[in-house]
């Protein structure tokens, strides 16, 4: 990596299949343009997605959504001749780590947490029924920043609270053991919040208001066409009011050009909500097209995915090793 001077930036994202507009315009743009002024280290977080399994089946499930997040990753931009990227468990010290600052992590941070206290929810369990790696889970994000000396996390709003405890826990560490780590700050997206087909919720797989940034022309169409749009507009000839409606948002990503004319003629009536669709499903298609034939390419040449993700944790891991060296000085943990 070449030095560059704004500092280190780390950043991860858990495999669950194919990526959507959501992340792309609320993530892995920023990444992509954050290579310009930044070293960056990308990791695809498969252990942290096993802190929520229920089954043996999903646990295998991972290991397909991870190629298929990395193949999302790199043809939208990231770049392996710039960039580290990998996958988490192909670095274990990362595990290391974590059992190591789980030693000085109160037990009370982490209950306090309220990504906790909702997964706890979503997954119908209670706090004492929910696996210890659940609980755990800050510290973990805490490990895969500072293994590899970051000090800045670009994220959205919901890992804030993440962020604070990563720097609570590094005070705590340089207060027990000297000065060791700089404390990581979250580097805030002007996260533009996308919103999903059902023209309510945030765009997420787990909704199913979803596009893949995988999907095909005709699927993209298909799907459009099942979006919700302005409910009080139920006949062709009633005016629409593009301001409550999803469909123009997305406009605003796709089309931008086209803007004026797609309120204009909403407004007026003298366009139909079909025709609106597929308007903005050749806008998507279009501004996509490139990153869909990447893909493709990179879809046919698993061997070069492989190398990549090989090449990534070798990079990760010279970074790692230098770390975990230094930590077990701190501690006073001999080295065999
Ligand atoms: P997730 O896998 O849902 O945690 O998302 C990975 C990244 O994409 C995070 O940085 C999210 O902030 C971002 N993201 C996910 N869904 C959306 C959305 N609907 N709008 C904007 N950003 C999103
Ligand atoms: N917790 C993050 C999420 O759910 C993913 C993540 C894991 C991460 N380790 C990280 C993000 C380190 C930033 C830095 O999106």
């Amino acid at each position: 990596m070449t030095t560059k001077t704004k500092g280190r930036i780390f950043s991860g994202m858990r495999p669950s299949g194919r990526l959507h507009l959501g992340n792309l315009l609320g993530a892995l743009e920023n990444w992509v343009a954050l290579q310009d002024d930044y070293e960056c280290v990308y990791c695809i977080v498969d252990v942290h997605a096993l802190t929520t399994l229920t089954d043996g089946h999903e646990a295998r499930e991972i290991a397909a959504s991870v190629n298929e997040i990395a193949l999302d990753w790199l043809a939208a931009g990231l770049d392996p001749e710039r960039s580290i990227i990998f996958v988490q468990s192909h670095v274990p010290e990362v595990m290391t780590l974590h059992t190591l600052l789980s030693m000085v992590t109160p037990l009370g941070w982490l209950m306090r947490v309220p990504t906790f206290k909702d997964r706890v929810r979503q997954m119908d369990e209670t706090e004492e029924s929910v696996s210890y790696g659940l609980v755990g889970y800050p510290v973990l994000q805490t490990a895969d920043i500072i293994l590899y000396k970051a000090d800045t996390v670009p994220v959205g709003a919901d890992q804030v609270a993440h962020l604070e405890i990563a720097r609570e826990i590094v005070r705590r560490f340089n207060n027990m053991f000297g000065p060791t780590f700089a404390e990581p700050r979250a580097k805030l997206t002007e996260t533009p919040l996308v919103i999903g087909l059902d023209g309510h919720n945030k765009m997420s797989k787990s909704m199913d208001n979803h596009i893949e940034l995988a999907a095909t022309p005709e699927e993209t169409a298909a799907r459009l066409k099942t979006a919700f749009t302005d409910p009080q507009r139920l006949r062709r000839t009633d005016p629409g009011r593009p301001d409550v409606c999803n469909i123009y948002s997305l406009h605003k990503f796709f089309n931008p050009d086209d803007l004026k004319t797609v309120y204009d003629e909403c407004t007026t009536a003298t366009r139909g909500c079909v025709d609106c669709k597929a308007h903005l499903a050749d806008g998507i298609n279009k501004s996509l097209g490139p990153l869909r034939e990447r893909r493709q390419d990179l879809a046919a040449h698993p061997e070069r995915l492989k190398e990549i993700l090989a090449d990534g944790a070798q990079k990760a891991s010279a970074i790692a090793k230098e770390t975990i060296l230094e930590v077990r000085e701190r501690l006073g943990i001999s080295i065999p």
